[in-house]
């Protein structure tokens, strides 16, 4: 039954935010230092770190450096960092065979941040891109990005981060078919545990440009990712995606980029009530940090507004790099 309103006077919407107290009460959404995953770019290297000049505040960091950020994220109070590997331009080959090295960077990285903040959920990122010597997520055979030869890889990669370690595979690469392939493999090696966070509703998006930049893929790649990529005027597509990749075992879906989809959040938290992640990607964080800077918006009050939105939109989660910072904001509150 639909409540009636009674004309105003008898009805003032102000009455409710007239003060903090009345507005807390009637608050909806919530945010919490629960909600967020934190990715971290980790690289060769001992005890130094680089700063990613589009994403400014962001770093790549050597092993033992993502090692002290994961001590501090725990002592922050965040679930879960998000490993995303830079490897230099020698490294990538037309095989990826380093992707799934149980002694690649990111791998080693899972393993030091399993040791120095044991509390802290390990997510990885799975796809090509960041071995690849075209810079995209695929093998790349006569111009065309193949699907089936490329799932194979993507189990073994996925194998050996759970070899490693992690707690949540986020498999980033699109090909149909992956999640099915990747729970066979983990559930037939003894890793019955480990949940996969598909990367389910992914863009073709502009806004990828300073992660890019930060993994070093803005150079490798060559044409766009549209063959595997969604179209981003596309919303129905999502709902496919995400019953598909449910029906194949995965135990969380993600959207991606954030804001721009929030749309599609609220359509897949609505359709399914599963475990709904969104990726406030590089581009989000860039353009907001930019104004920042300028003083064009307030830092603080913009990155809070921003993430508030995802739960609004119905997300469970949000991967941000504005985690330490929204942490701290909230742990202060
Ligand atoms: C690569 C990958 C990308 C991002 C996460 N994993 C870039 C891409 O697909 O080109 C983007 C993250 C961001 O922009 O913050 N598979």
């Amino acid at each position: 039954m639909k409540p009636t309103i009674a004309p105003y006077p008898h009805t003032r919407l102000r009455r409710t935010r007239a003060t903090p107290a009345l507005r807390r009460l009637v608050r909806q959404a919530h945010l919490s230092v629960d909600d967020l995953i934190w990715p971290v770019f980790v690289m060769d290297g001992t005890d130094a770190e680089e700063p990613i000049a589009s994403m400014p505040g962001v770093f790549r960091r050597t092993v033992d450096r993502v090692a002290v950020a994961a001590k501090e994220a725990q002592a922050l109070g965040i679930p879960a960092i998000c490993i995303f590997p830079y490897t230099s331009m020698d490294a990538r080959t037309e095989d990826c065979a380093l992707a799934w090295s149980p002694d690649n960077v990111a791998n080693r990285a899972i393993r030091a941040i399993k040791d120095a903040a044991p509390d802290i959920a390990v997510m990885t990122d799975i796809a090509l891109d960041p071995y690849n010597i075209n810079g995209h997520d695929g093998f790349v055979e006569n111009g065309e990005i193949v699907n089936d030869r490329t799932v194979d890889a993507l189990v073994r990669m996925a194998l050996a981060q759970a070899d490693a370690g992690a707690d949540i595979l986020g498999p980033s690469d699109m090909m149909d078919g992956r999640i099915g392939a990747m729970r066979t493999a983990l559930e037939e090696n003894g890793h019955q545990k480990v949940t996969i966070l598909s990367y389910t509703a992914k863009y073709a998006s502009a806004f990828y440009g300073p992660f890019r930049d930060a993994v070093g893929a803005s150079a490798a790649l060559t044409g766009d990712k549209k063959t595997y990529q969604m179209d981003p005027l596309n919303s129905d597509e999502a709902l496919r995606l995400v019953e598909r990749d449910l029906s194949e075992g995965a135990d969380m879906v993600m959207v991606k980029p954030g804001m721009p989809y929030l749309d599609i959040c609220r359509r897949v938290k609505d359709t399914f009530g599963v475990p709904t992640f969104a990726y406030q990607v590089s581009g989000e964080y860039a353009m907001l940090q930019a104004a920042a800077q300028n003083g064009w918006l307030d830092h603080d009050a913009v990155m809070m507004e921003s993430l508030g939105g995802f739960k609004r939109a119905g997300c469970d989660g949000i991967l941000t790099y504005f985690a330490p910072a929204a942490a701290r904001v909230l742990n202060e509150t």
